[in-house]
């Protein structure tokens, strides 16, 4: 089964401009079968916003805002799972960093970011409800956005939810997540899909290298770090439902939970 990482390169402050491109995006991806595509965070309105103000004006309600009817669209004429990131806004006037998740029967979920990076706190609300697990097209599937990557718990809810494709949209400016989903593939025995973008906005560049990691921590496709590019690779899903990293050691239930209260303490 084929999935696709968009790395995209956002124009700042251009929602209509930036919805063209993930339909292009998307088109591209179904001529070659993909069925789950990753686009990056706030990939409608991009990242670096200097007031919440200015925000604001771009901010879309989810499910009814144009991103998601557009995507809910797409992913109908084309049988297409699609994760992409963008600012919600909800009916109380709070704005979050979400990951939109639609599939070709309609509308998922919509993820709201936890742990918000640097001045994200100025612009964002956090959102308080963990990602869900769902399971479309053969894919059971679940979303992180961006620096949740530092955040190892969110993954192992997920993998523990029966998770086996993580999507992470990413807008990242350090070299670090790229190598640490590495980690979080080979430790919960899934497929990871980092969607990061490309381009500079204002003092942020971004670091691109999009990639698909499998199970064993392989890279199954990388893209450069300052290109716009659709990476496609043939996954099986079913790869991840075996959590053994060894013929005698299995990921869940080798785990010593009753030793880990301080964890969530
Ligand atoms: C980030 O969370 N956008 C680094």
């Amino acid at each position: 089964m084929k999935v696709a990482a968009a790395q995209t390169h956002p124009r700042f402050g251009q929602p209509e401009e930036n919805r063209l491109i993930t339909r292009r995006f998307c088109r591209r991806a179904a001529q070659q079968d993909v069925r789950l595509i990753v686009f990056p965070e706030l990939c409608i309105t991009g990242y670096n916003f200097s007031s919440k103000k200015a925000l604001v004006r771009l901010a879309e309600p989810v499910p009814n805002g144009p991103t998601t009817q557009l995507w809910l669209n797409l992913a109908k004429a084309h049988r297409l799972i699609i994760v992409g990131g963008l600012a919600e806004l909800d009916d109380k006037g709070q704005i979050f960093n979400s990951a939109v998740v639609v599939g070709p029967k309609g509308f998922l979920g919509c993820y709201r970011k936890l742990h918000l990076f640097g001045s994200e706190w100025e612009l964002f609300s956090a959102g308080n409800q963990i990602p869900q697990v769902h399971s479309v097209l053969g894919f059971k599937f679940g979303a992180i956005v961006c620096f949740d990557w530092a955040f190892p718990e969110l993954a192992r809810i997920l993998m523990l939810e029966g998770c086996e494709v993580l999507c992470h949209p990413s807008n990242l400016v350090l070299p670090l997540a790229q190598r640490v989903m590495i980690a979080r593939s080979i430790e919960n025995r899934l497929f990871t899909i980092t969607a990061n973008r490309v381009g500079t906005e204002r003092d942020l560049q971004f670091t691109g290298r999009s990639q698909i990691i499998s199970p064993s921590g392989d890279i199954l496709v990388r893209g450069r770090s300052r290109r716009s590019q659709l990476l496609i690779t043939e996954i099986n899903p079913a790869e991840a439902r075996n959590k053994n990293i060894t013929p005698t050691n299995n990921l869940i239930t080798d785990r010593r939970v009753k030793l880990y209260k301080r964890l969530i303490s």
